[in-house]
């Protein structure tokens, strides 16, 4: 037993097979091959492992099924492939940040991890999971050099993050369900993102994505955010409703939504800043709106004919004309059925969101809209924000 770790080894079967398990109160950490080819005899590890800062050399962990803690390694500039030949589980994370040389990652068994944390990996382009990783909680892959996620294949997630990975351009999962967020965001511009199983989800943010397929979706907990997306159009044909906000702005290319759908939005329906966006049709079933309802672009048309309640305030905004939209919905404002400010305008110089000044094309600027009153308390107000911000 090397001096560097002191774990207690407990045999499970007969002395002198390979069955035991080593416990350490905290972390071990391995300072070279020699320290990691010591645990060779641990089938089960308890405790969290560490390969230290100053490593040199490539690690490979074997005959180690079973971690319960975490596996970390940061800030090294020299290691190129850190590996787990017969690691099946780790119940904690798998850490891996500031590893400027790692070109490689060996773990051709793992199937169940706790988290996946990995940042500042530039030169890592593939992920060796050969037998696919299939249970994750959360998964926050931010700033590598990976041109695709092949290797993590998961039915359901708390967390997905994938942001700022400029190879990737292709993000396929079984994935079912995400219960708290998910946000693929600024990696690759032509990111291809294929989620054909994922039923229900929270939180869901897209930026910046070629393509975004969700044919499955059925309900949304949360929001879902579409931001600066390459793609001419945008369909959620399953989806019948948003428990929060939806929020489109500034995919410059988008022509088309589709919401066959939704009946209902909780929170916040905000489009802006999508240039090519002419018209507004694909909410043909919406029925309500809990917060604001507020448009703006250069559209000729926006037609949700079901609509009969919107909590918040009102704003449709245009450079073009949108007199023939208009009295829809100045009718639902007579019947109080749209209970905030109301404003519903075309051949503006300055299209904007609600609460911005209109000013007409050639004319004077108009009185300010309203403020943000629909929302129902601090906590709207702050789901709200923050759909912005992010
Ligand atoms: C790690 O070590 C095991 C056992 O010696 C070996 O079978 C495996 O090929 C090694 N993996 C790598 C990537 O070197
Ligand atoms: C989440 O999705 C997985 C995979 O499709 C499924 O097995 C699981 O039952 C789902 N969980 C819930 C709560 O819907
Ligand atoms: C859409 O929802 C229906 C009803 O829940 C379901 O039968 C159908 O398979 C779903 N379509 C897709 C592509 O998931
Ligand atoms: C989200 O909605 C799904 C489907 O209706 C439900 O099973 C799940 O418990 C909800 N999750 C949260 C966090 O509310
Ligand atoms: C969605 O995100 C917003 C902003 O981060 C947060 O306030 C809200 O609670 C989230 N919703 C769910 C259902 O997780
Ligand atoms: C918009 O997309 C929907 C669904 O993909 C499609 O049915 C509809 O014809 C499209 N509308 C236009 C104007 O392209
Ligand atoms: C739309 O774009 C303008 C100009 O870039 C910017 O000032 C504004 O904040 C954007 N609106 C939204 C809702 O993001
Ligand atoms: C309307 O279209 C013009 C020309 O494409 C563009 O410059 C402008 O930003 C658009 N306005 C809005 C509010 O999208
Ligand atoms: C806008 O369209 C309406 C009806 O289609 C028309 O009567 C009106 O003159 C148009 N307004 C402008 C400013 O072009």
């Amino acid at each position: 037993m090397p001096s560097f770790m002191k774990f207690a080894v407990s045999a499970l079967a007969a002395a002198g097979t390979a069955y035991a398990e080593c416990t350490v109160s905290g972390t071990s950490t391995i300072q070279n091959q020699g320290d990691a080819t010591a645990l060779a005899s641990c089938s089960t590890f308890s405790g969290s492992i560490a390969i230290a800062t100053g490593t040199a050399e490539d690690i490979n962990i074997s005959g180690v099924k079973a971690i319960s803690g975490n596996l970390v390694a940061t800030d090294n500039s020299a290691i190129r492939r850190i590996g787990a030949s017969d690691l099946e589980t780790l119940g904690g994370d798998l850490s891996l940040s500031g590893l400027t040389r790692l070109t490689g990652l060996d773990f051709p068994k793992l199937k169940k991890v706790r988290a996946l944390k990995w940042t500042a990996l530039p030169n890592l382009a593939e992920i060796g999971f050969t037998a696919q990783v299939e249970q994750a909680d959360a998964i926050d892959i931010q700033n590598t050099g990976l041109k695709s996620l092949t290797g993590i294949n998961i039915q359901q997630a708390k967390t997905i993050k994938v942001a700022n990975n400029q190879y990737i351009n292709e993000i396929k999962m079984q994935l079912g369900n995400v219960s708290t967020s998910l946000d693929f965001s600024d990696n690759n511009k032509a990111l291809q993102v294929e989620l054909t199983n994922l039923i229900w989800a929270s939180n869901l943010t897209f930026r910046s994505c070629g393509s975004v397929s969700l044919p499955s979706l059925e309900k949304l907990n949360g929001s879902l955010g579409l931001y600066n997306n390459a793609f001419e159009s945008f369909a959620a044909p399953n989806l019948t409703e948003v428990g929060e906000a939806l929020a489109i702005i500034g995919n410059d290319q988008l022509k088309n939504v589709s919401f066959p759908l939704v009946t209902k939005i909780n929170d916040d329906l905000r489009m802006a800043n999508n240039t090519a966006l002419m018209s507004v049709e694909g909410l043909p079933l919406l029925k309500s709106v809990g917060g604001a309802f507020d448009i703006s672009g250069n559209m000729s048309k926006v037609a949700t004919p079901k609509l009969d309640t919107v909590k918040g305030a009102f704003n449709i905004q245009s450079s073009d004309n949108v007199t023939d939209s208009c009295p829809f919905y100045q009718n639902l404002k007579n019947k109080k059925l749209i209970q905030g400010a109301f404003l519903c305008k075309g051949k503006l110089e300055n299209p904007s969101t609600e609460g911005t000044k209109p000013k007409e094309q050639g004319g004077s600027q108009q009185g300010a809209a309203s403020t943000l009153s629909a929302m129902n308390g601090a906590l709207g107000l702050a789901a709200m924000a923050a759909v912005f911000l992010i």
